[in-house]
């Protein structure tokens, strides 16, 4: 994915500055053209992207540290902030930027047709300084300092069961409440019935593998999602609910070895706001790689996804189930 837009305009305005802050740098364009900057990220995938573009230009590896330890970092004079599609994302690291680095400027860029006005008008109620810029090739640019740190709450969750409650950080899928297509995929599932090992691919808030652990404790249960919020706050359900599961970060199965008996995977149809299918293809393929001989891949998806043609690539049998109004379960085997 190249540099768009609002990455020039980021680095257009910043470019003197000898140090500052990068935060959620999708695509690692302005992490290498600003190599003395420190880089915050949440994403594995944008980890990989950015040490693959530095090995490119021939930049040596960074060390990029995940947004969910922002409260680590020390304070700078600038910071650069992508702004997420998620405004309590948003919210939470510009609080978090208030407490440990509370004298910067952040500039804030986007594209102008992802940042609603009502976003702007916030913005201003809540900072000391606001500047908001001209827009240059379509990308907008917000200067701010000063930031109040307007409430919020940071651990947002709902009922599952009785007694079983999950939440989630700023940012994660559905923290607030169970998404449908994850009710409809639960009650396909029957999760006592599952075979481990058992893998939970694009894990959220780990609300899928909480439910199979529940329903049948004797099952090896792992979860693993793109995203360091995600991954945190599944750790931390599973922790609250005595639950052992094994919980990792990683862009697709990039960085998992083992193989499981069955697969679940509620895949993911957007990245940032762009409609993609292509994170779920890489999901599928991996999946296939990391099934043990005569296991199983569930995926659950709305009925308009193109995701049979895709399913079939990959696994010989592919079956398709209706799982309430709106979705199905394509039960896959190698
Ligand atoms: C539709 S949500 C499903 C979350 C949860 N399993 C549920 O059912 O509520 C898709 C999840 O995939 C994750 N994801 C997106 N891209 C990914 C990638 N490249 N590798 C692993 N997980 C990814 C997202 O962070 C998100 O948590």
């Amino acid at each position: 994915m190249p540099a768009d837009a609002s990455d020039d305009y980021a680095f257009a305005l910043v470019k003197h500055e000898k140090a500052g802050l990068i935060i959620n740098d999708r695509h690692g364009a302005l992490a290498c053209a600003l190599p003395s900057w420190q880089v915050f990220n949440d994403s594995a995938s944008a980890a990989r992207s950015l040490n693959h573009n530095l090995n490119l230009n021939g930049l040596p590896a960074y060390d990029i540290r995940w947004l969910s330890s922002l409260e680590s970092c020390i304070s700078q004079p600038v910071v650069v902030l992508k702004i997420p599609k998620n405004r309590e994302q948003l919210h939470y690291w510009l609080n978090q930027l208030a407490r440990v680095t509370p004298q910067s400027t952040i500039v804030m860029t986007g594209m102008a047709k992802h940042i609603p006005i009502a976003l702007l008008n916030w913005l201003e109620e809540n900072s000391d300084e606001y500047e908001q810029l001209p827009i240059i090739r379509k990308a907008r640019a917000i200067r701010v300092r000063g930031w109040q740190s307007p409430p919020l709450s940071e651990w947002v969750g709902y009922e599952l069961s009785d007694g079983v409650r999950v939440g989630a950080l700023p940012g994660v899928f559905c923290r607030g409440q169970l998404d449908l297509g994850a009710r409809a995929f639960l009650e396909f599932l029957a999760p006592e019935s599952l075979q481990g090992p058992l893998l939970d691919l694009g894990c959220g808030n780990g609300v899928l593998s909480v439910a199979v652990k529940n329903a049948n404790p004797e099952t090896d249960v792992h979860a693993v999602d793109d995203s360091a919020a995600a991954v945190l706050s599944t750790a931390e359900n599973a922790k609250r609910l005595g639950l052992d599961i094994s919980v990792s970060q990683s862009d697709s199965l990039t960085d998992v070895s083992v193989s499981f008996s069955t697969i679940i995977c509620n895949p993911p149809f957007h990245d940032g706001h762009l409609q993609l299918t292509n994170i779920a293809q890489r999901m599928f393929e991996d999946s296939r790689n990391h099934l043990l001989p005569g296991g199983r891949l569930y995926v659950i998806a709305n009925r308009h996804l193109p995701y049979l043609a895709l399913l079939k690539k990959s696994f010989s049998r592919v079956l398709t189930r209706p799982a309430g109004a709106k979705f199905v379960v394509y039960v896959c085997e190698r």
